[in-house]
């Protein structure tokens, strides 16, 4: 198969993270006699710096004529206090926009071999949390209409929805929950929003069409609790952009696995979806060989399965993350309290030596 990726590397250690996904990723084309042609772009802080523009016109347009994007992160301190209106997280919000990836699947899993960095008790967490968040990306307050009145002592945001923008969320929940253990959660503020009543509205319409999967409804303020007190209560969750930023931030420390966590989003199929790790781009440690890539090592193997249907490269790259990760290879960053014996056994790796071990362990 032949495939164009656009890599946006980003800033801090985007680039660190994505290079060896790139290196992950030419192995595999190699094993499985697939070819990769690149298309470098550039977003984020770096488009700041140099066009004055987070995320110009024909960077987006090299992303929208590839057949799948690869971003790795964007956004620090050395621009905080640029202008609202060309901020870093601009190009995150162009890229989805732009791309039209309306789903982005975030799933919260506890990596067994990771459970001590797990900031659960046992009794909460037993044998591990497998979490999948579909969280909507391209509408509600993120993107509804906003502004300042000319006084600047007042101002709005809103949240707006319509039928069909959630439907397509629902049934992606439904769908995946329909794999999994068949309970899909919608997460919203029906006592006080419209448009979450219209959430629920939507997917009471959809339900009939998946009878073995069980529906709920959560508020948010009680789904963050919940996520707390008992997580093994949820299977999928699906909620609106703002609640399923929030969530996922939640869901992802609970796992202890923050720097593992890969993601997806998703369009209608006909054009690229956009995968990223779901950590930021902590710039104290870029360029110093620290940072852990297993999270976008992961999010290229989300690539092989969603974008490109290679399943068994997808489950090749995902099956050498859990064999590196047997063998007791750690990164600072999942080191946590072993951090001297893992030193010690000489497992202690940078960011480079990590993505050359799931190399070597790929089948
Ligand atoms: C995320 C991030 C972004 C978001 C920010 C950086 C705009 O928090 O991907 O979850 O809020 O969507
Ligand atoms: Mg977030």
């Amino acid at each position: 198969m032949e495939k164009t990726i656009a890599l946006i590397p980003g800033d801090g250690i985007g680039p660190d993270v994505v290079a060896e996904a790139v290196n992950v990723l030419n192995a595999i084309a190699k094993k499985y006699n697939h070819t990769w042609i690149y298309k470098d772009v550039i977003a984020g802080g770096r488009a700041i710096d140099m066009f004055k523009n987070p995320l110009p016109k024909d960077q987006l347009d090299i992303c929208l004529r590839a057949d799948s994007v690869l971003l790795g992160a964007v956004g620090g301190p050395k621009w905080d206090n640029v202008d609202p209106s060309i901020r870093p997280e601009k190009a995150l919000l162009g890229l989805r926009g732009g791309m039209k990836v309306y789903a982005n699947l975030r799933p919260a899993v506890m990596f067994p071999q990771l459970k001590a960095a797990c900031p659960l008790k046992d009794e909460i967490v037993g044998d591990g949390l497998d979490i999948l968040i579909v969280r909507e990306l391209t509408g509600g307050i993120y993107f509804g209409d906003r502004g300042f009145a000319s006084d600047g002592r007042s101002a709005y945001d809103t949240e707006k929805y319509s039928w069909e923008e959630i439907e397509r969320i629902v049934r992606i929940g439904f769908e995946a929950a329909k794999g999994r253990r068949k309970i899909l959660t919608v997460v919203d503020k029906a006592n006080i929003l419209n448009t979450s009543r219209l959430w629920r509205t939507v997917a009471e319409s959809v339900k009939p069409e998946y009878p073995d999967v069980e529906l709920n409804y959560l508020y948010i303020d009680n789904a963050a609790m919940q996520l707390v007190r008992n997580p093994k209560q949820f299977d999928v969750i699906a909620t609106s952009n703002m609640f399923g930023d929030i969530l996922s931030d939640e869901a992802s420390q609970i796992t202890g696995s923050i720097g593992m966590l890969a993601s997806a989003s998703l369009g209608n199929g006909k054009g690229p979806g956009l995968y990223e790790p779901i950590h930021g781009s902590a710039p104290d440690i870029a360029g110093k060989n620290l940072a852990n890539p297993l999270a976008t090592i992961l999010s290229a193997a989300m690539m092989l399965r969603y974008d490109f249907k290679l399943e068994d490269e997808a489950k090749s790259i995902e099956n050498a993350v859990q064999e590196v990760l047997n063998e007791g290879y750690r990164t600072g960053d999942i080191a946590g309290a072993d951090r001297d014996a893992v030193k010690a056994a000489g497992k202690l790796v940078g960011t480079k030596e990590m993505g050359k071990l799931v190399v070597e362990h790929l089948k």
